[in-house]
């Protein structure tokens, strides 16, 4: 497996397994070309002898000087749990090292069992919660009514 930046030319065969890859989920909307484009520093693709094996979208915040913030990560069904998506991130960790900055935030749906996993044992923590859905914590219409969402922080 080879991780590189990600490039524009990753959009089309992304966005094409997308919907897939989140189990029908429609997730096209919220993945448009521009974060191909203007991103590419902090964003990462693994690739294997199939393709795509994998991608992470972050992006360092330009309002808080300390942080950076992972939007995406997917990967493809038939390679997950062999650490690809930990690698992805490690790829995003070392540019925030690189960048002095030490706080990640991501959020994620509190009905997806298997992120919210994914990111526990990845050392993030839920922030800001009020509300425990099946024993996790989260915030509720955070991205609009009925958008719950579960907000992980990790100190780096
Ligand atoms: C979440 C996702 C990116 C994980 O990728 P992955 O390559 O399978 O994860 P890894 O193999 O790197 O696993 C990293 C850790 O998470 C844990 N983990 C991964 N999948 C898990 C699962 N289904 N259940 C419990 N823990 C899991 C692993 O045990 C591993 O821990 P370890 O390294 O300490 O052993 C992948 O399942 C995916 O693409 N899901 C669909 C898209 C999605 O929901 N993305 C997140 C929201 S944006």
């Amino acid at each position: 497996m080879h991780i590189r930046n990600i490039e524009s030319r990753d959009y089309q065969p992304i966005i094409s397994v997308l919907d897939e890859w989140w189990g029908g989920r429609s997730m096209r909307d919220m993945l448009p070309r521009l974060f191909f484009i203007h991103f590419r520093d902090t964003s990462f693709v693994a690739t294997d002898h199939n393709g795509i094996a994998g991608f992470v979208i972050g992006f360092l915040s330009p309002t808080l000087s300390n942080e950076g913030y992972i939007h995406f990560v997917g990967v493809n069904p038939s390679v997950r749990g062999r650490g690809v998506g930990r690698a992805l991130y490690e790829h995003f960790f070392d540019a925030m090292r690189s960048a002095r900055r030490y706080i990640v935030r991501c959020s994620t749906a509190p009905f997806n069992t298997v992120s919210v996993a994914f990111h526990q044992r990845l050392g993030f923590q839920a922030q800001m919660f009020d509300t425990l859905l099946q024993g996790i914590p989260y915030s509720p219409d955070h991205d609009g009514p009925g958008e719950h969402r579960v907000l992980f922080a990790k100190d780096l």
